[in-house]
């Protein structure tokens, strides 16, 4: 089967449901990694909604990707607690060290780095979270380790 032909059954599996659309993106998601592009028209034709009402979900919500991850995610907290104790500047030198701007993957498809609001850990600012793991006290310095270990 295609993917559009997956992301059809997807839909027949949330039809008749409310609200409908934002399951069925999360499932897109789990399943695939992402939500293509691709899948907008599919989507707006199978739910009967216009293609901007489908493509203005996928974008107001930051948790969608629109293309597949980097085998490490990096997300840092931006988030109030966070932004006091530096949260900023880690994020700067990540771009830098990376060579990428948040939401954007390495070329080499290593590292995707991402922002996040709040990862629960804000006594530990700045936080952030290397795959599914969460880190406190960031500083460059651990960060830079972090990442070289998760990379070899
Ligand atoms: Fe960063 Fe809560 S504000 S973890």
């Amino acid at each position: 089967t295609t993917r559009a032909d997956r992301v059809r059954a997807l839909v027949a599996a949330h039809r008749g449901d409310r609200g409908a659309l934002l399951p069925i993106l999360h499932r897109i998601q789990h399943e695939f990694g992402y939500v293509d592009a691709d899948d907008v028209p599919v989507l707006a034709s199978e739910l009967n909604i216009s293609r901007a009402d489908v493509h203005g979900v996928v974008t107001f919500y930051t948790d969608f990707r629109s293309e597949p991850a980097g085998r490490t995610v990096v997300k840092l907290c931006r988030a109030e607690a966070c932004q006091s104790v530096g949260a900023d500047q880690l994020v700067s030198y990540a771009e830098q060290s990376l060579g990428v701007k948040l939401g954007q993957t390495t070329p080499d498809g290593a590292v995707t780095l991402e922002q996040v609001f709040c990862l629960g850990n804000c006594a530990l600012g700045p936080a952030g979270q290397v795959n599914e793991r969460v880190h406190g006290r960031l500083t460059p310095d651990r960060l830079a380790a972090l990442l070289a270990t998760a990379r070899t």
